[in-house]
């Protein structure tokens, strides 16, 4: 008996290790990769690009576009804007070359200031050796806040520039096609308007967006974005001429009763996948033919900021469909914001562990940094850090995980004026019921807790399941320092019943 067990357990392993030969892993597997500091010490590189000179060209949060020699480490200053505006998660973001050496166009976006208003400005500069001259305001005014402005920009195939906007947390000028917010827009490169856009004379190419953070041809000329969702349902989308992908109406799938009302009268695009929980999805590129790391060719390569990963989606043969999804770089290195693929097939990812919402225990030493990805033996190089066996959570504790610490924290600590603290607040120790209606409903602003003022957004967490409620819950009234009585499925039940009629 024991020593089938053991034959079995041989057998098993000799099974997932591909006994005898190196054959291509199934596509669900992982495979060895190593990793190399090229850059260090940098503030938020939000965008990273391959440039023309062979160096990784990027723009840091705060308002300068830089280069470095991926050989050398050596790093230029190329561009210095004068007054962007910097505030969370804004500031000087997207960045995209042109690749065609005849037209030496680089094109920024970033957010500024005007009285109390925050706008967004889409600039084309002309790039030289050493600096970036000439700039040419292609797009002006278009309302921004300190959150949700999208930015990503690519160079189409049929040479015409694409940009993503967010919603600027007005989620429904996502619908509106008179505003450019919540939209991806598409532009000739001297700003003016391609005649053959779905909407005359409108910029706008794509709706109903919140907030998508990546955008990027595939080789065959699919045009890909992610974005980020509220609550739940994150997006990877295949992006269509004047397609609706349904914020603020549909997140995700159209699967709620709500949602399946909106899409009859509607014509809303299904996204190719989405995530709940949320991952925090940032930039995407593609990998194709020449993918440094073969088994990555044919896949999106995504960087995500709450998960703090790197995701390999590999697509099916027509380039159109995810068939799997691979998780690289599991919280090494913290958030990451940018991607990108040299000609040669390398893989570059950036850190941005010094914008507004950092991880626990980040900024590290040396943040933010630029990495370079290469094909590795995971089993004998040593640079792939095998993971200890994380030991398994509590119900309560995976809930919280999931849905609340990306702003409260595992540690229930928040974030200082953004995200409030649950130890000791009235909102967790006190009435249960007003606890239940917080998660049920999300919470906004501005509200003082422990003497200080909030005012942002919580979503609300009504798709959670009445023992998920009442879990996380009584989780956070048990944590943290808090000691107070149990919540129980039935009184979530309750609090819900009573919301309905
Ligand atoms: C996207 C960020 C975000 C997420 C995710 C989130 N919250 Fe919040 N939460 C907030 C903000 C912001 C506030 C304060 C509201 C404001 O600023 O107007 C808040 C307030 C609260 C409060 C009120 C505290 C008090 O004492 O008044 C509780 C309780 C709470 N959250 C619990 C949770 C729980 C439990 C989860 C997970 C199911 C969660 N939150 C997920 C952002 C978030």
């Amino acid at each position: 008996m024991k020593a089938s067990f053991i034959l079995l357990i041989v057998f098993a392993c000799i099974l997932l290790n591909g006994y005898g030969g190196r054959g291509i892993k199934p596509p669900g597997t992982n495979v060895g990769i190593k990793t190399k500091t090229i850059a260090a010490n940098l503030d938020v590189p939000w965008e990273i690009a391959w440039g023309p000179d062979n160096c990784i060209w990027f723009t840091a949060q705060g308002g300068t576009v830089s280069k470095v020699n991926p050989e050398t480490g050596e790093k230029q200053l190329l561009l210095r804007i004068a007054g962007t505006f910097r505030n969370r998660s804004t500031g000087l973001l997207g960045m995209t070359i042109h690749p065609d050496r005849k037209l030496p166009y680089v094109f920024l976006d970033y957010t500024y200031k005007e009285g109390k208003k925050v706008f967004l400005r889409l600039v084309r500069y002309k790039y030289t050796d050493d600096s970036l001259i000439h700039p040419l305001v292609l797009l002006n005014d278009i309302p921004a806040t300190t959150g949700h402005a999208g930015s990503r920009l690519v160079i189409a195939p049929d040479g015409k520039l694409m940009l993503t906007v967010g919603d600027a947390t007005n989620g429904n000028s996502a619908q509106d096609t008179n505003a450019l917010t919540g939209k991806i827009l598409r532009l000739n490169i001297d700003g003016s308007i391609p005649v053959d856009n779905p909407f005359r004379g409108s910029p706008v190419w794509s709706t109903g967006h919140r907030n998508p953070q990546g955008l990027a041809f595939t080789g065959p000329g699919t045009l890909f974005s992610s974005e980020h969702g509220d609550a739940i349902g994150d997006e990877l989308n295949l992006i269509k001429r004047g397609g609706n992908y349904g914020w603020p109406h549909v997140e995700g799938f159209c699967d709620t009763e709500k949602e399946q009302l909106f899409c009859k009268t509607h014509e809303v695009t299904a996204p190719v996948k989405a995530w709940t929980p949320v991952i925090a999805p940032a930039g995407i590129t593609y990998c194709g033919a020449n993918c440094a790391i073969k088994e990555w060719r044919n896949a999106i390569l995504l960087v995500t900021l709450k998960t703090q990963s790197l995701r390999v989606l590999k697509l099916n043969d027509a380039g159109t469909e995810v068939i799997a999804e691979q998780v690289y770089l599991d919280h090494e290195f913290g958030r990451l914001r940018g991607v990108c693929v040299s000609p040669a097939g390398a893989v570059y990812v950036s850190t941005s562990n010094r914008d507004w919402n950092p991880g626990e225990g980040y900024p590290k030493q040396g943040d933010d940094r630029i990495i370079k990805i290469l094909p590795g033996d995971s089993s004998s190089s040593g640079l792939v850090q095998q993971k200890q066996a994380k030991p398994a959570l509590a119900e309560g504790a995976v809930v919280y995980n999931n849905y609340c610490a990306s702003c409260h924290k595992n540690n229930g600590e928040g974030l200082a004026g953004v995200f409030p603290p649950l130890r000791g607040t009235q909102g967790v120790l006190g009435d249960k019921t007003r606890l239940i209606k917080i998660i049920l409903k999300g919470l906004s602003g501005p509200v003082t807790i422990k003497g200080r003022k909030y005012d942002q957004q919580m979503p609300a967490f009504d798709f959670l399941s009445d023992r998920e409620i009442a879990l996380v819950a009584t989780y956070v009234r048990t944590h943290f320092g808090n000691s107070v009585e149990n919540i129980t499925q039935v009184h979530v039940a309750k609090v819900r019943g009573a919301g309905k009629k």
